[in-house]
């Protein structure tokens, strides 16, 4: 904070409070700050002039001071669009009750919230992770660390640049740490696209960043979780323990791993084609991206575990094939899809409540879903026990034993419980959980009742008939004695107070009493908290049984969902083995086939390819006739097959793929500031640097970014290299280049195939079935026809073309 940023007020002129401010605001520059004035969070200076425009809330001033505020309990709803708006927020709370006589009240920041760090789920979205990403650089790698602190996954690599940036747009991070002198990195590479933040040199140590990660896993190294080696991936990784210090954020016992990303032990798939195949997102608005057709899941983790599987398919046929299994078990039994499906209704984010019961921000009421999540889970698990089935029984024996945490919330939380002790008006605890929280309640519960007995037994004990008890706020409860009966009040009685008609006097057990009354509805508050807490405390000894009941129903929520999306579909289990090719009958395209009211009318294609005599399919036909649909469907099913679901064909054979890619000839890229064919012919490049035996390649008109000659050129040496190249990538490649058709008859895999569209007089009609051999027409000024181009244009195009 600059020094124009303090209130400008001379110093005698500046109140305790906002002293005490200033001296916290200077620790927290470029953040603001939330300060906790009794019941509301107020925000001052150039923080309020920023928070009243985003939070649309009323800015005033206070003497000379910009001011704006909001209740505190309405930190929910705010703290999300500040965050959201990419700013950082420090929350300042009272640290104690306010006392009488003491002018100011202790305060103190106990949470930092960045966009990578959020815990709340205002801020974070149900069924994507939201990650904290730190990047550390090497003289020939990076080091590159993931962090969800919500569900507490943790994750690390080593790679290239190239790679880094590839693992960055998949994982997409909220935050990306830097060091300060890689600045200049990070202004090239990632300022435009990513919330960075910048942390000092010194953070980036090996040693400091050793002793941080082993301290806070408590294992005297790293070998256990296979990271020992990866130098650059530790400083990266202790960096985010250092930030997640820094923002007070020092309840982190649900990271309880960190697990390397291996390369090698999942399929590569770049963000270029994630993109081309709008897996996640679709390239126009109102397209639908293969994630919504696919995602059937019912839990959030279920749901977030899916598009991790999607962004790392399997390439261990093994663990492909017992996927495969469970999803076939699932398919051919209803009975068993419905059960699991109402349980599954039953299971809550256990997730991300196991890291709020860490920081102790869980409320009563997450704490009650959280058994009901636990039973759900021990049904599911008695239910599969029963079924005499082995690959049921073996999810079943995944599941931890978690009754005792169950059994102890049911044991101690009352059923419904609020979201706040402070709103259960002292009910939060059940009954006859502690004898000490009973009595107070019963205490505070029967006062009326307390008090006429007493009234009863003095009544009786004196012989003052008629004998009242009342209250005031000077000396609380008395007795009242009718001025006649005076003499019969006993001497150890207190007299407080002479009336006309009447005397009023206190007694020890009265004043006692009374004493308890006061205190009782701080202590039954305080006694809830206790027991909620030391409840909590229970729960997270068994965190890590709890972490892998979250992760084993998230596995079963998603082939869940891959047995419902091909019962509804139509899929059928394809086949994977080492076989080097691909068979395919009667594929289709997952969303375009959606599409349509009649589940026939998308036309089914067969793909064969293999490495002997059909590696390379050229692909020619119309415009509009299906040869991108094709292309797609294909790596959309090679995909889907990875990652266990069942594929929209009616046989599928798959020798195990290890990289697909996907490039689009002159994909705009006007945003990047970059030429398209610049874009084509890089992202081209990027492959055919990194194929591999068992690649699987899809090229929708590489070299349409340029002039026809060159661009035939191009797209000719391509398919040459890829034909020559002793990995014999597989490979379709559409074009309409027809001069490509030649190829096939120089080189022996190269086949040529056009869809099938036939001329009706002026109509074309599209048959969309792949046949063997080339094309010779696009009918491309037919399909300007049939969008609506002014016929003045299209006649003149059909003359120009004939001459
Ligand atoms: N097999 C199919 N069955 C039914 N409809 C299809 C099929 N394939 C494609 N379509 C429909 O045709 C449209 C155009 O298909 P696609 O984009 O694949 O054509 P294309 O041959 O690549 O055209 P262009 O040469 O202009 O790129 C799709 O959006 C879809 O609506
Ligand atoms: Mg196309």
């Amino acid at each position: 904070m600059n020094k124009n940023d303090k209130f400008y007020c001379k110093k005698k002129e500046v109140t305790p409070l906002i002293q005490q401010y200033n001296n916290i605001k200077t620790k927290y520059p470029d953040t603001i700050l939330l300060f906790q004035v009794g019941d509301f969070y107020e925000i001052f200076g150039k923080d309020a002039i920023q928070c009243s425009k985003i939070l649309n809330i009323v800015l005033t001033k206070r003497s000379h001071i910009h001011l704006a505020g909001f209740p505190y309990h309405s930190l929910n709803t705010y703290l999300p669009k500040l965050i959201r708006s990419g700013l950082r927020v420090a929350i300042c709370d009272q640290l104690e009750e306010p006392k009488k006589g003491k002018n100011i009240v202790k305060r103190g920041v106990t949470e930092l919230v960045t966009p990578g760090i959020a815990i709340n789920e205002n801020i974070l979205e149900t069924k994507s992770n939201n990650f904290l990403a730190s990047i550390h650089l090497g003289i020939k790698n990076l080091g590159l660390s993931f962090l969800d602190i919500s569900t507490g996954e943790f994750f690390v690599t080593e790679d290239t640049k190239n790679n880094v940036l590839q693992y960055l747009k998949l994982f997409n991070p909220s935050e990306i740490l830097f060091q300060r002198k890689e600045k200049k990195f990070v202004d090239q590479f990632l300022r435009k696209k990513y919330y960075t933040f910048l942390m000092e040199d010194w953070i980036f140590d090996y040693g400091l960043a050793y002793e941080k990660l082993t301290s806070h896993f408590k294992t005297n190294s790293l070998k256990g979780f296979g990271i020992n080696d990866l130098k650059l991936g530790i400083i990266s990784s202790g960096v985010i323990l250092s930030y997640l210090h820094n923002t007070h954020h020092f309840n982190i016992k649900h990271i309880s791993n960190i697990r390397r990303i291996k390369k090698e032990e999942h399929m590569w798939i770049d963000n270029f084609t994630f993109q081309n195949l709008e897996i996640f997102h679709s390239l126009n608005k109102e397209g639908v991206p293969l994630i919504n057709i696919m995602d059937q899941t019912i839990t959030p983790m279920g749901g977030r575990l899916l598009k991790n599987w999607i962004l790392f398919p399997l390439i261990n046929i093994f663990h492909i094939k017992k996927r495969h299994q469970i999803v076939q078990k699932l398919y051919s039994n209803h009975i068993l899809r419905d059960f699991i499906k109402k349980k599954l209704k039953d299971i809550h984010d256990i997730e991300r409540m196991i890291s709020k019961m860490v920081i102790g921000k869980i409320s009563p009421r997450e704490i009650y879903t959280l058994h009901k999540s636990l039973i759900s889970i021990s049904e599911i698990k008695k239910f599969f026990l029963s079924q005499d089935s082995q690959i049921l029984t073996d999810i079943a024996n995944s599941f931890q034993d978690c009754k005792m945490i169950s059994d102890k919330i049911v044991n101690t939380i009352q059923e419904n419980p609020p979201h706040q002790i402070e709103k259960g008006k002292g009910n939060v605890i059940i009954k006859g959980f502690s004898k000490e929280l009973d009595e107070i309640r019963m205490l505070y519960f029967s006062q009326k009742e307390y008090l006429e007995k007493l009234r009863k037994i003095e009544q009786l004990n004196t012989g003052i008939n008629n004998l009242k008890i009342g209250y005031n706020n000077i000396f609380g409860y008395f007795f009242e004695v009718k001025a006649s009966k005076k003499y019969k009040v006993p001497s150890h009685w207190i007299q407080k107070q002479t009336l006309a008609n009447s005397g009023r006097y206190i007694t020890e057990e009265l004043k006692n009493y009374e004493l308890k009354i006061l205190n009782a509805e701080q202590k039954i508050l305080s006694l809830e908290k206790k027991i909620f807490n030391d409840l909590i405390n229970q729960i997270l000894e068994k965190i890590k049984h709890l972490q892998k009941n979250a992760k084993e129903i998230a596995k079963l929520d998603v082939l869940y969902s891959f047995s419902n999306l091909a019962l509804e579909n139509n899929y059928v289990k394809p086949e994977i083995n080492h076989s080097l090719k691909i068979h395919i009958i009667k594929g289709r395209h997952p969303v375009i086939e959606r599409q349509f009211i009649s589940k026939i009318s998308y036309i089914p294609n067969d793909i064969i390819l293999n490495k002997s005599d059909q590696q390379i399919m050229i692909i020619t036909g119309p415009n509009m006739s299906g040869k991108s649909a094709i292309l797609r469907q294909t790596a959309i099913i090679i995909l889907m097959a990875h990652i266990g679901s069942f594929v929209p064909a009616k046989y599928a054979e798959i020798g195990l793929i290890d990289k697909i890619f996907s490039r689009v000839g002159a994909s705009d890229n006007i945003s990047l500031g970059e030429s398209t064919f610049m874009v084509e012919m890089n992202e081209t490049a990027s492959i055919l640097n990194n194929i591999s035996k068992r690649s699987f390649l899809i090229l929708d008109e590489i070299g349409r970014g340029t002039s026809t000659y060159d661009g035939i050129s191009i797209a000719k040496s391509i398919v040459e290299f890829l034909h020559e190249n002793s990995l014999r990538p597989m490979t379709l490649f559409a074009t309409h280049y027809h001069e490509l058709n030649e190829m096939s008859t120089i080189f022996k895999r190269i086949k040529n195939y056009h869809v099938s569209a036939k001329q009706i007089d002026d109509d074309i009609i599209f048959m969309r079935k792949l046949m063997v051999g080339g094309s010779e027409h696009s009918f491309g000024i037919h399909v300007a026809k049939i969008s609506g181009m002014p016929i003045k244009i299209i006649n003149r195009a059909e003359e120009i073309l004939r001459n």
